[in-house]
């Protein structure tokens, strides 16, 4: 038998998605290949403990990080392992600190003439010492409803929509437990949720589009995470689209992902309005869910590429950047 490649998956981590991390490695893990791969779980702890030294991540041939959110999909990782030489999953420095901040991603967007919602940031210091102004330009630039969330977490963690101006208050506190930044963003009326996986270095592909139909008012926490069985939120893969919309977002997919410098994998998220049928960008994720029924590989999946195949061509395209 060839020698097998030393693979390190890492997880948990620092950030407030580390559950979900946990249930994404285990589904990694469960799906490589053992033939040819050599697993190292690297569990990382909610304060930031390693279980080795940092420098023996060199003796790895790859890293797979499967962390989600700050410390580990923003970057902070991607930096440290590119310091030590190790090939790694997913994209670099750039395109992981530009999908994880979703301010600096939507300026992005907007300067390639890609569509977003409008949004407004917030700074911690403005909302504690001006609250009544913050407010006053939040109805006056964006209205309501409108989505507050903090500009760098994930999985619908300290995200609200606020109908009345009542609520506003509130849920810039919420946002601001979790971030010093948050965007105040236009809802997209009677939104209808799709994404996109992309995968690739120079060339990027897109998968079908998927679709998501959230068991609550929006896809939150809880939509995501807690609701099962007859109450679960539902996929539905492909969406249900006509042709030329699917292939204007698998396009707007690509172009998201080229803009940010998200190579590797990345998952495309759009709001689609539900009564003007507008096509949104919403977020992009360059290290999405793994968990068997998460739509990442489930879109690959559809596309024709089979779980542990896909986690092949990671490794393939970790290997050769
Ligand atoms: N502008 C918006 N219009 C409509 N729904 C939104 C909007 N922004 C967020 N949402 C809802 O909130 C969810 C979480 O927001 P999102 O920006 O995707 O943050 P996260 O990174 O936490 O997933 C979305 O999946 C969607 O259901
Ligand atoms: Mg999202």
């Amino acid at each position: 038998m060839a020698a097998r490649l030393r693979v390190a998956v890492l997880y948990g981590g620092q950030s407030g998605e580390h559950d979900v991390s946990v249930l994404s490695a285990q589904s990694v893990m469960a799906h490589l290949d053992t033939s040819r791969y050599e697993v190292a779980p690297i569990y990382i702890t909610r304060d930031g403990r390693w279980p080795i030294p940092l420098e023996q991540l060199r003796a790895f041939d790859v890293v797979f990080p499967v962390l989600h959110g700050p410390m580990g999909e923003d970057g902070t990782v991607q930096g440290l392992l590119t310091l030590l030489g190790v090939p790694f999953v997913g994209a670099g420095v750039t395109g992981s600190a530009v999908g994880m901040d979703k301010a600096i991603f939507k300026d992005v967007m907007r300067a390639h003439g890609l569509p977003v919602p409008p949004s407004i940031v917030v700074r911690r210091h403005e909302w504690l010492h001006h609250p009544e102004a913050v407010q006053a330009r939040a109805l006056r630039e964006i209205g309501l409803p409108c989505f507050v969330k903090p500009a760098c977490l994930g999985s619908s963690i300290g995200v609200s929509k606020v109908k009345t101006q009542d609520a506003f208050s509130a849920a810039m506190d919420e946002a601001f437990r979790w971030d010093r930044k948050v965007l105040i963003e236009r809802a997209v009326p009677k939104a209808r949720e799709l994404e996109v996986s992309v995968l690739g270095n120079d060339t990027l592909r897109a998968s079908v589009v998927g679709e998501i139909i959230p068991s609550r008012e929006f896809y939150d926490y809880a939509a995501k995470y807690l609701d099962s069985g007859e109450r679960a939120s539902r996929l539905l893969i492909p969406a249900p689209l006509p042709e030329a919309v699917a292939d204007w977002v698998r396009t707007l997919a690509l172009h998201a992902a080229e803009a940010t410098e998200a190579r590797g994998m990345a998952r495309v998220d759009f709001l689609v309005d539900g009564e003007r049928g507008e096509v949104f960008i919403s977020e992009i994720n360059t290290i999405p869910g793994f968990t068997p029924i998460s739509m990442y590989p489930k879109l690959w999946e559809a596309s024709g590429v089979p779980y542990a195949e896909l986690l092949n061509t990671l490794i393939a395209l970790a290997l050769e950047r």
